[in-house]
């Protein structure tokens, strides 16, 4: 049997010995990227939200530090962002220093001054983010609801103005709220978005940011990305995203194909963040130079996050992404792709190359790979590639499938036979995505870690990440055609990095 720590992604981040879930207050700040987190200090299932912390100069390597916001007899710290308040326009700063200012909900206990009730609540670092304090005149937000939460605030410079905006969940109205500030502690209402497009679960961890089409300066347009909890299109947790227009005050989507709650008939046809299971609670980093847009997913799903057989530790974050727009057949598209930082390049250890075509078992190498396949379609109906497999790729044999059917226009993942997958009946699972041929081809860049799988597809228009629970020795990938002939060209880094 697999060792406890035989799970541990080397190229996620995963908390020492606890429990976490969504990425919380993902900001830049002087040469160092943080990553906060929606914690369980005390434990590795959901319980005692605090946020953790974890830093980074990479985007690769991450260290832990100390529990940056603990929950307390009153409140628990539920999901939100950060801004580097450059004008101290909080007047939270001291000496001349800019303060970092999370933006938090306070999810409120029974026997606190508003109990049941999630608000929106300050905490400010003069330290660099190491040490944080509550701001005395919490919550800064409330409308007496029991699931307002999930602050995500941006610095607002347009036509209208340069303000603060705060976009936050009404989680069961299936609604986006906006908000306005000056000075991070008061919020004036702006306006409302949704429900639209999925509503099959609760709305949850919005984002809304600007960026360029086609990487053409001087056209922007603005992405609202929302997570929504279950209903995703393949099951269980997921994130959706609109594309459309800010002025300021609303947000006005292109992309809505259903206005109101969603139409089961059009869900595979809404825009989804990720096909697959376990990319949840998206969020995008602040203060990036350069326009770079970073995100990062929690990779797990609420479905049976609580139950993954790993320990101590429980969920790894997904890579971190990043995210930009182009226009396909006329419409808006948001392209996601492993931050160049993450390739394996980067990291230690021998990298082996492998140039092929037609059916073949490869050795993997290590169980750490990145794999970059080329699809050419022939004759065959159904091509593509087992990974995590045995080594010889024998009929029957366990391991990860992942396949492309040109005729129906589909990418598979089927971890129905990956390995440990009888912890939950929901998780030996089969997710479909629609995929289209690029040129005559269909391109898939797959990061393969101890405990995942995720994959690009088509240059980042489709993505899909799953867990898997693999046999440790397991690393085979074999690439096969049914009935009939398929070309594929692999190229294989094997990531010389084994768990003990
Ligand atoms: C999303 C979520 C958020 C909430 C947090 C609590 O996974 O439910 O809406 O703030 O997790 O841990």
């Amino acid at each position: 049997a697999p060792t406890l720590e035989a799970y541990r992604p080397a190229m996620h981040y995963t908390a020492k010995d606890t429990w976490l879930n969504d990425p919380n207050g993902l900001v830049f700040h002087e040469g160092i990227y943080h990553l906060y987190y929606q914690n369980n200090p005390f434990g590795n299932v959901h319980s005692n939200m605090s946020w953790g912390h974890a830093t980074s100069t990479d985007l690769v390597n991450w260290e832990e530090h100390q529990v940056a916001i603990p929950c307390d007899d009153i409140e628990e710290i539920f999901s939100g962002s950060i801004v580097v308040d450059h004008g101290n326009s909080s007047g939270l700063g001291v000496g001349g220093v800019a303060p970092l200012v999370a933006i938090y909900t306070s999810a409120y206990k029974p026997g606190s001054a508003h109990p049941g009730i999630q608000a929106q609540s300050l905490a400010w670092s003069i330290d660099g983010g190491y040490s944080w304090t509550k701001y005395s005149g919490n919550p800064v937000l409330t409308r007496n609801s029991p699931e307002f939460r999930d602050p995500k605030v941006f610095r607002y410079n347009g036509p209208a103005g340069s303000y603060w905006v705060m976009a936050a969940v009404e989680a069961h109205d299936f609604a986006v709220l906006l908000y306005r500030s000056d000075d991070l502690r008061s919020w004036d209402y702006l306006s409302t978005f949704g429900p639209a497009n999925g509503t099959g679960g609760i709305w949850e961890c919005p984002d809304l940011f600007e960026l360029p089409v086609d990487g053409l300066p001087g056209t922007t347009k603005w992405v609202l990305t929302v997570n929504m909890n279950p209903g995703g299109p393949n099951g269980g947790s997921a994130g959706q995203y609109f594309v459309g227009e800010f002025d300021g005050v609303s947000f006005r989507s292109e992309t809505t194909l259903t206005e109101g709650m969603q139409d089961p008939g059009l869900v595979d046809q809404y825009q989804w963040l990720d096909w697959g299971r376990d990319f949840y609670a998206a969020v995008s980093f602040s203060n990036v130079p350069d326009g770079r847009r970073l995100m990062i997913g929690w990779m797990n799903n609420w479905q049976y996050a609580n139950q993954i057989p790993t320990s101590p530790w429980r969920s790894p974050m997904s890579l971190v992404r990043e995210v930009s727009l182009a226009m396909v057949d006329g419409q808006p598209r948001l392209v996601q792709q492993p931050a160049p930082e993450c390739t394996a390049e980067s990291l230690p250890g021998p990298a082996q190359r492998v140039s092929l075509s037609g059916t073949v078992a490869v050795d993997g190498g290590a169980a750490v790979q990145l794999a970059d396949v080329t699809f050419t379609p022939g004759t065959a109906d159904e091509f593509g590639l087992v990974v995590r497999g045995a080594t010889d790729g024998a009929a029957g044999s366990s391991g990860t499938r992942i396949s492309i059917s040109p005729g129906a226009g589909e990418l598979v993942l089927d971890r129905t036979n990956s390995g440990d997958s009888g912890f939950h009946p929901a998780f030996p699972s089969v997710s479909k995505a629609p995929l289209r041929a690029l040129d005559g081809t269909y391109s898939l860049r797959i990061f393969i870690d101890h405990c995942s799988v995720e994959v690009f597809a088509q240059d980042g228009l489709v993505t899909l990440t799953e867990l898997i629970f693999p046999d440790p020795a397991q690393t085979a990938i074999t690439l096969f055609s049914a009935n009939g002939s398929a070309e594929a060209l692999l190229q294989l880094v094997a990531v010389g990095q084994d768990n003990a």
